[in-house]
C-alpha cells in the first residue's frame, strides 16, 4: 500500500507515505510495526498525507545496528521527512513507545513539529525495577523465541472482550510480535529502559497536542495520561471506552474520531 524503500544511514526504512495536505507521521509501538496502523492509514490519508514508517530494525525496515536507544529512532524518522522532502512541519502521533520516540522527537526536532497526539504513552522514564526486567528480558527474548512473547504479551495489549474481532486483533497482533527479529526486541527493551525522564520537557511543548489514552489500559493509565496532558499549555484529553492499550487497532471509529477532529479543528498546515 503505496510502501516506498528509503535508505537512511545504515537502515532500508519502509514507509507508507500516502495522501495530499499537512503531513501526519504515525509511530508504531514497541514491538509491532506500522501494520497497527491499518484502520487509519486509509481514513487519514483522504485529508492529510500519511507518513507512517516501519521503525528500523521492525516490521520491513531493516538496519545493521539494531537501534539501543531512542534518540537514534528519532534521528531516522527526521532523516526519513528529509528523504521525503517533507518541509513543513508534522503532526507526530506516536502509541505508546512511539509516543517516547516523540518526547525526544521534540527534544531534538521542535521545528519539525507542529501538533503532537500521544497515544497510550508516559512521559516518565522506567523505575529501577522496570528497566531492570527489561534488560534480562532483552537477554531471554534469544532463548524463549518471539512465539511465546507473542502469546503472553498480544492479550496484555488488549481489552478482554471474547468477541470474535478481537480475537482477530489478538491473531493479527500476535502475528506481529512474532514475527519482529530478536536483535530488534532486544534493543527496543534497552532503548527503554535507558530512556530519559521527558516529565520535564512536556511544559515546553506548546504545539496544540492530544493525548489519547484506552479505559482499561493496564500499561498506560488514563491518570497517568490525564496529569501528563495537564503539564502542556495546550493539550487535552481523551479516553476511549472498551479499549485497553491498542486504541487504534481496538476501537478504531472512535479513535480516528477523535483525531480528525483534532486535526481538522487545528487546521495544520491550512493558514
Ligand atoms: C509499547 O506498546 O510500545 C510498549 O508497551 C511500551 C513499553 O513497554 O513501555
Amino acid at each position: 500500500m503505496h510502501n516506498k524503500t528509503l535508505a537512511i544511514r545504515d537502515a532500508k526504512m519502509n514507509v507508507v507515505d500516502l495522501g495530499q495536505g499537512s503531513p501526519v507521521l504515525l509511530v508504531h509501538g514497541f514491538p509491532l510495526s506500522q501494520n497497527m496502523w491499518e484502520f487509519q492509514i486509509l481514513e487519514f490519508a483522504k485529508t492529510h498525507r500519511v507518513i507512517c514508517p516501519d521503525l528500523a530494525g521492525f516490521g520491513l525496515s531493516q538496519c545493521n545496528e539494531p537501534r539501543t536507544d531512542l534518540r537514534s529512532h528519532a534521528r531516522d524518522l527526521s532523516d526519513t521527512l528529509d528523504a521525503l522532502n517533507i518541509q513543513e512541519p508534522v503532526v507526530f502521533c506516536g502509541l505508546s513507545m512511539g509516543g517516547y520516540i516523540g518526547w525526544e522527537f521534540w527534544k531534538q526536532y521542535p521545528e519539525k513539529i507542529s501538533g503532537m497526539i500521544a497515544c497510550n504513552t508516559r512521559a516518565a522514564n522506567d523505575s529501577l525495577e522496570v528497566a531492570r526486567g527489561r534488560r534480562i528480558a532483552a537477554k531471554s527474548i534469544f532463548k524463549t523465541g518471539t512465539q511465546v512473547l507473542a502469546q503472553q504479551m498480544a492479550p496484555r495489549l488488549l481489552y478482554g472482550d471474547p468477541q470474535e474481532r478481537k480475537k482477530q486483533i489478538q491473531s493479527s497482533v500476535e502475528k506481529i510480535i512474532e514475527s519482529t527479529l530478536p536483535d530488534s526486541i532486544a534493543a527496543g527493551q534497552l532503548a527503554m529502559s535507558n530512556r530519559p525522564d521527558a516529565t520535564p520537557w512536556l511544559p515546553t511543548i506548546d504545539c496544540p497536542a492530544l493525548f489519547i489514552g484506552g479505559e482499561h489500559d493496564e500499561i498506560t493509565t488514563t491518570r497517568e495520561m490525564t496529569s501528563n496532558a495537564a503539564l502542556l499549555p495546550n493539550a487535552q484529553f481523551i479516553e476511549i471506552e472498551k479499549a485497553g492499550h491498542l486504541t487504534p487497532l481496538e476501537q478504531p471509529e472512535s479513535f480516528n474520531h477523535h483525531v480528525l477532529e483534532f486535526l481538522n479543528s487545528n487546521r495544520f498546515g491550512q493558514d
